[in-house]
């Protein structure tokens, strides 16, 4: 492989493997005594667990570290997590959180110029470049999608347009007219800017967007396939989550498109079996855990994701990469005893021309057992009965014969399915609640 890169790649992106575990090490460190020292909440946790900020040995004794999940963030709510007087934190965000309390999370001035620092990475990875125009629509607020990109896009030096989600019209308007290289943006809400192209009769083949900064959801490389074809641009996959900074935690690369690079010198990845919360050899499929090794306001020791990849090793660059996520724990439906995500469908859906790619799952009851039914929205406005029927008969038998489970079919009007200006709401659950 060409092995020759840009020079504005940073040099810890290619140092040897032992240099970065050093770096790791070193930060682990600090992160786990700041955690112990200053919030409550970690130096129970590690007492219980019988361990201090000292017993870390190497990089693999962080195993004997207790997990941090989701509720404990909850349970000191709002600002029980931070490990600085509040009076030092320069930013709150959070995650929206669709059942309970939302997650809040704190940045100091350090914390916010590390984050620009990674998402500037990110954006270079991508193949942004310093003066590029920049067409920001991850929603700005409380979300970590805009604002993080957004410093990012400063960072690296590139000139941002802020526009937020929402207003689909307008945002075709001002691509057209500002004409920008790079969009930031949900791939859902990327897709109903393309049918937003189509309605205003542009050519989106013709716009300026030559790179598709994409993530905050799971997406299909088939998914992916469409919008890069709609538009004729390039489309990368970021990842990343409020609690451990926002976007910014990885990313692929231009060159190679092929999993996400791990940013390891700032955030230390484990993958675990999800049951017994044992940590897994890099290469099995398990949940990933992250710990930040260089936050201030709020260090996340071990912090469980929900979200399902495997480790892969590095190639162009040292670091790891990780496989796209192609779901999270929480959005596994169970039917009929059979475990299904979404992406699943997605895969399927995508692979009949005649469908959009816009869909819905919906979950009912059905005495005592779950339904899935999946609904569907045609490219076409006209559709006969007959061709109608045959969509339905199709799809019903490939996911029985791919996913194994038996799935109804319903096929939408055309744009009948709700559009989203963030991340795509993919799963309606009807069932009555016990
Ligand atoms: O979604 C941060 C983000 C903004 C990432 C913009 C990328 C781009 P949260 O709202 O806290 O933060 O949601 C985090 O979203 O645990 C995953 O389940 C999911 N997620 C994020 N990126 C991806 C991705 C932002 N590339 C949660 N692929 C995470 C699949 C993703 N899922």
């Amino acid at each position: 492989m060409n092995q020759s890169h840009s020079p504005a790649w940073e040099a810890i992106e290619t140092a040897s493997r032992d240099e970065l575990n050093a770096l790791q090490l070193e930060r682990l460190k600090q992160t786990l005594k700041l955690a112990y020292d200053k919030v409550p909440h970690y130096r129970e946790a590690f007492e219980q667990s019988g361990v201090t900020p000292e017993s870390l040995q190497d990089l693999e004794s962080l195993s004997n570290f207790p997990f941090t999940l989701k509720q404990d963030l909850r349970k000191n709510y709002p600002f029980g997590m931070f490990a600085v007087p509040r009076e030092e934190v320069l930013r709150i965000h959070a995650s929206s959180g669709t059942t309970g309390q939302p997650t809040v999370v704190g940045y100091t001035r350090k914390d916010v110029d590390t984050w620009a620092h990674v998402m500037a990475r990110t954006i270079w990875a991508c193949g942004g470049r310093p003066g590029d125009l920049a067409h920001v629509a991850y929603g700005y607020g409380l979300f970590t999608g805009g604002l993080g990109a957004h410093y990012g896009a400063e960072k690296l030096g590139c000139t941002v347009i802020p526009v937020s989600g929402g207003l689909t019209e307008r945002q075709v308007r001002l691509i057209h007219d500002f004409q920008p290289a790079l969009i930031m943006v949900t791939p859902s809400y990327l897709l109903a800017l393309a049918e937003e192209f189509d309605r205003q009769e542009l050519d989106a083949r013709d716009s300026s967007l030559r790179i598709g900064i994409c993530g905050a959801e799971p997406w299909t490389p088939s998914m992916r396939k469409e919008i890069e074809d709609r538009f004729q641009m390039q489309c990368l996959d970021i990842y990343g989550l409020s609690e451990v900074i926002g976007p910014g935690v990885s990313s692929e690369c231009i060159e190679e498109k092929d999993g996400l690079y791990i940013w390891e010198d700032h955030f230390y990845p484990e993958i675990i079996d999800p049951q017994t919360g044992e940590v897994l050899p890099d290469g099995e499929a398990g949940e990933l855990v992250i710990t930040s090794l260089t936050k201030e306001a709020f260090p996340i020791i071990r912090y469980r994701t929900r979200d399902l990849t495997r480790l892969l090793p590095g190639k162009n660059r040292t670091m790891r990469r990780m496989e796209k996520v192609t779901g999270r724990s929480d959005d596994m439906m169970i039917v009929r005893g059979v475990n299904v995500f979404p992406t699943q469908i997605e895969e399927i859906l995508l692979e009949d021309s005649r469908l959009s790619p816009n869909y819905m799952i919906e979950l009912s009851r059905e005495g005592a057992l779950d339904a899935m039914t999946v609904l569907c929205e045609p490219r076409e406005s006209e559709l006969s009965a007959e061709v109608s029927e045959d969509i339905v008969n199709s799809l019903v038998s490939h996911i029985k014969n791919r996913i194994g489970v038996t799935a109804m079919v319903r096929v939408e009007p055309q744009g009948g399915i709700e559009r989203s200006a963030g991340k795509a709401r993919r799963i309606v659950d009807k069932r009555p609640k016990n």
